[in-house]
């Protein structure tokens, strides 16, 4: 297998085998850390570059201490304090970095930025999530469901929420490549578009996943092997979506009957951060403004026994250093 200098934006244009080689090599990554052993010398003396114009915990740590454990150096830029966009085009900030750096991860807004990006650049680009997708997350949480469940192919995955941006479009991605049946569960004006449905659904004939899309809970989470959801307002979205958000989608938020409803070994997964509690600002704002105390998931279900969010955020690192070890 050999992924050398491919750019890594939204998994559409990855084979299942090389999805699945990139699960594999991230668990013999983590078995490595894990025993103590070095891998500073994969990737020494190399540089990679971190753009990150919204605001990241999980995928900006995973970026740099994997590149660290690869003997690489990190150049992390912010929007406040680089040129991209502003004073220079994206075009130009490709030639720029690619003539410095060994690989450039983007987070941003549109998906048409990282594929210009990856279009002037000379060296691998990696999307670490836009409006559109993450896909990056997908490979932590396929090595999560791989660990926790055993198997791939046949998982029943619920996404229950906004599933018409970044995370519902991604999950339904790599459902259709590895052969699982993905189901978006919500109110049908938060279903992901058609277009990219029907394009799964031609994926999924041919690795015998189904892609399915249902407003009825009921029927939706019954049996499920995996309960995911996001937040249901996104970054960048503005703050009076919240509205609509709660009035459409409380009918989906992940509580105890939606788990007592899906499969007897069902795990429950969110790629973080969640608000389930009143621990954030934007978690008080949202109860001072609607009465409401946890949002996407209830407390009760992100702290029970069948929640994996924190081994899926570890799962971060040893994915994105997968991914950065196969494409460089
Ligand atoms: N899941 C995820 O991408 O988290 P961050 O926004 O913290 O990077
Ligand atoms: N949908 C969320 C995902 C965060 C990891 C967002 O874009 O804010």
């Amino acid at each position: 297998m050999n992924l050398k200098g491919r750019d890594f934006l939204t998994l559409k244009d990855f084979t299942p085998e090389e999805i699945l080689y990139m699960v594999d090599l991230a668990a013999e990554l983590k078995d490595k850390k894990k025993k103590g052993i070095s891998t500073k010398d994969m990737h020494a003396g190399k540089n990679v570059a971190l753009i990150f114009e919204k605001t990241s915990t999980r995928t900006r740590c995973s970026f740099e201490v994997a590149a660290h454990d690869l003997g690489m150096g990190t150049t992390y830029l912010n929007p406040k304090d680089s040129q991209i966009g502003k004073k220079e085009s994206i075009a130009d900030t490709a030639r720029v970095l690619s003539s410095m750096f060994e690989g450039i991860e983007y987070r941003g807004y549109g998906q048409e930025i990282v594929e210009e990006l990856a279009k002037y650049s000379k060296v691998p680009v990696w999307n670490g999530l836009t409006n559109e997708y993450h896909p990056t997350q997908m490979l932590a949480d396929v090595l999560t469901i791989k660990e926790k469940l055993g198997r791939i192919q046949g998982v029943r995955l619920t996404y229950m929420g906004d599933a018409r941006y970044n995370m519902g479009n991604s999950l339904m991605i790599v459902c259709a490549k590895l052969g699982m049946h993905f189901t978006a569960c919500t109110a049908k004006e938060y279903f992901p578009n058609e277009a990219l449905v029907k394009e799964c659904q031609e994926i999924a004939a041919q690795t015998g996943a189904t892609i399915t899309l249902t407003e009825d809970v009921k029927a939706g989470t019954a049996g499920a092997d995996v309960i995911y959801t996001d937040v249901w307002v996104s970054m960048g979205e503005p703050e009076e979506a919240w509205e609509e958000r709660i009035k459409a989608l409380l009918p989906y938020q992940v509580n105890k009957a939606v788990m007592d409803n899906a499969g007897p070994e069902a795990i429950f997964m969110h790629c973080l951060p969640a608000y389930h509690d009143q621990n954030t600002e934007v978690g008080r704002e949202v109860k001072a403004k609607f009465g409401l105390e946890e949002v996407e998931v209830t407390h009760e279900v992100f702290e029970s026994a069948q929640s994996v969010v924190f081994d899926e955020a570890e799962n971060r690192m040893h994915t994105i250093k997968a991914v950065m070890v196969a494409t460089l």
